[in-house]
């Protein structure tokens, strides 16, 4: 049952561009090994490897002392060897049950056994804790639950090795801890697990022990029981990190409302939310996954119906019927799905940048160089990881399109800016940026507005703090009453 694997100096070029070198260790059969490391440090290319959907420019992989050569994921799958994709990996237009058999199908016969698959999907669905119709498309599903059918999905492989590339990264609190127990009955099986997460707390709680890389390299490893927290964060980065979050900046007139919604009603969603935001303030948005949080804000900006309420920006009633209207206006949102509506993946870097500014760039012929320049600039002043300014936004490790997504959205220099999930799968250095330049953004006078399943963030970011649960804003929490257990009370409806 169990399976050990051996990395022997792997190495992996893409084109001129080399991100593994010659990397080196092994994993022991039936333990969790927690996969640490910046974004971009290899971490995810190296897994790839591993589950055969890459191939190593040089180096070989060992499995049980046997050297492998997996050409495809399938030759790894059938070897016992199941990766979750970090970046969702699901087809839209197909249901729940048919993307977990995708490429798996049972047959009876001539034909599909559609029973026995649904009651697969059903039993697996379960074990996750997801509770929708195995029929259901997953186009209608929110990513938290399309996170949790890529889980069920790897479950119905029977895995003896299984790879979680940030599994949790877009779940709650709740189903986090039901991973975690259903990790914990793998490794009673005797399934190894290697689990990637820039939670540190999380890779704290589950794993056994770490293993650390950075800039494409093995650096060390150890028991999880004998490192601290600080120790990971100081060896992913390969310095001290300090002081998380910045002093929240102080506004400079309390009274001055920059972004006031009245008695939104979004259908299915969110009723009579009401709510202001200071110029200058940062303004948190918590809530369980289903709250409402994000469908409310894209009604807001017009990406879906909303039946009643007001929008104030600075005084002024509007109604924007589309992003590029709320654009307009001075409002981006930068969405959670940053695959789906964030980033065009397969465009380059520089057209992702510019896209919502085009206008100037174009006099009338688009200016290749001054959107190169402002490349540039943002590689720059996100800190951007990329070894080739020409490349597409794909070739980007995940917490680098998460940086580039929050540059292009703050291209156009909006006046109120949402940030859905802002730092998902960002790396703990990259982390504390994005945290400094949200107060920077505040501190010049905008409002800034942070829906965020993490509640240490929320609570060091930002002045004040809106719970969402079932639809309804059920509290706001202000200064001397931000706490985790107070979020949840709210959250949960337990207060
Ligand atoms: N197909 C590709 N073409 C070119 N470069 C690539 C490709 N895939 C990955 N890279 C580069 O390889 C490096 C390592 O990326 P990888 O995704 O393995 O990092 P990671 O450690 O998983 O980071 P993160 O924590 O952000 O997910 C990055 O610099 C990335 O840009
Ligand atoms: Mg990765």
């Amino acid at each position: 049952m169990s399976l050990a694997v051996a990395f022997d100096n792997i190495e992996k070029q893409f084109g001129p561009v080399r991100v593994l070198h010659g990397v080196s260790f092994d994993l022991a059969p039936g333990r969790i090994y927690g996969l640490i490391g910046e974004n971009g440090a290899g971490k995810s290319t190296l897994m790839k490897i591993l589950a055969g959907y890459e191939r190593p420019s040089g180096g070989t992989v060992s499995i049980d002392g046997v050297v492998k050569a997996f050409t495809t994921s399938r030759d790894a799958e059938a070897a016992g060897i199941v990766l979750i994709h970090q970046e969702l990996n699901l087809a839209d237009h197909l249901s729940i049950v048919q993307n977990m058999f995708l490429g798996h199908e049972r047959r009876r016969g001539l034909f599909l056994d559609e029973p026995a698959m649904r009651e697969a999907a059903r039993t697996r669905l379960a074990d996750v804790g997801l509770h929708k119709h195995p029929d259901t498309r997953v186009r209608d599903l929110i990513v938290a639950e399309k996170q949790l059918v890529e889980i069920a999905k790897a479950m119905l492989r029977d895995a003896r090795l299984l790879i979680m590339d940030e599994p949790t990264a877009t779940l709650t609190p709740a189903e986090t801890q039901r991973l975690f127990a259903l990790m914990a009955r793998l490794k009673e099986d005797g399934v190894t697990i290697v689990y990637i997460s820039h939670k540190l707390d999380e890779v704290e709680r589950v794993t056994d022990e770490v293993i650390v890389m950075r800039d494409g390299r093995f650096v060390t490893r150890g028991l999880t029981a004998e490192t601290t927290r600080q120790q990971m964060a100081n060896l992913m980065v390969g310095r001290e990190v300090s002081d998380m979050f910045p002093d929240k900046p102080v506004l400079a007139d309390e009274t001055r409302v920059a972004f006031k919604v009245d008695n939104a009603y979004v259908p299915g969603w969110a009723q009579n939310v009401s709510f202001s935001v200071r110029a200058g303030e940062v303004f948190g948005f918590a809530g369980l996954v289903g709250a409402g949080r994000t469908e409310l804000f894209e009604a807001l900006i017009g990406l879906r119906p909303r039946t009643a309420g007001r929008i104030e920006l600075d005084g002024e009633n509007i109604n924007p019927r589309n992003p590029r209207a709320a654009m307009e206006h001075g409002i981006t949102y930068l969405s959670e799905d940053r695959k789906g509506r964030g980033l065009h993946v397969d465009m380059a870097l520089k057209d992702n940048l510019t896209m919502m500014t085009l206008e100037r760039y174009a006099h009338p012929l688009l200016d290749a160089q001054a959107e190169r320049d402002a490349l540039k600039k943002a590689v720059g002043d996100f800190g951007i990881r990329t070894g080739n300014l020409a490349s597409r936004a794909r070739m980007l490790s995940g917490g680098n399109q998460q940086k580039l997504a929050l540059a292009k959205f703050l291209h156009p220099d909006p006046r109120v800016i949402v940030l859905d999930e802002p730092t998902r799968g960002v790396d703990v250095g990259a982390k504390r940026d994005i945290y400094f330049l949200i107060h920077a953004l505040a501190a010049e006078g905008r409002a800034v507005i942070v829906i965020s399943s993490e509640l240490i963030e929320l609570i060091g970011l930002c002045h004040r703090v809106a719970v969402m649960r079932g639809g309804q804003l059920v509290a706001t929490l202000g200064p001397g009453h931000l706490t985790e257990e107070r979020l949840i009370a709210h959250a949960t409806g337990t207060h």
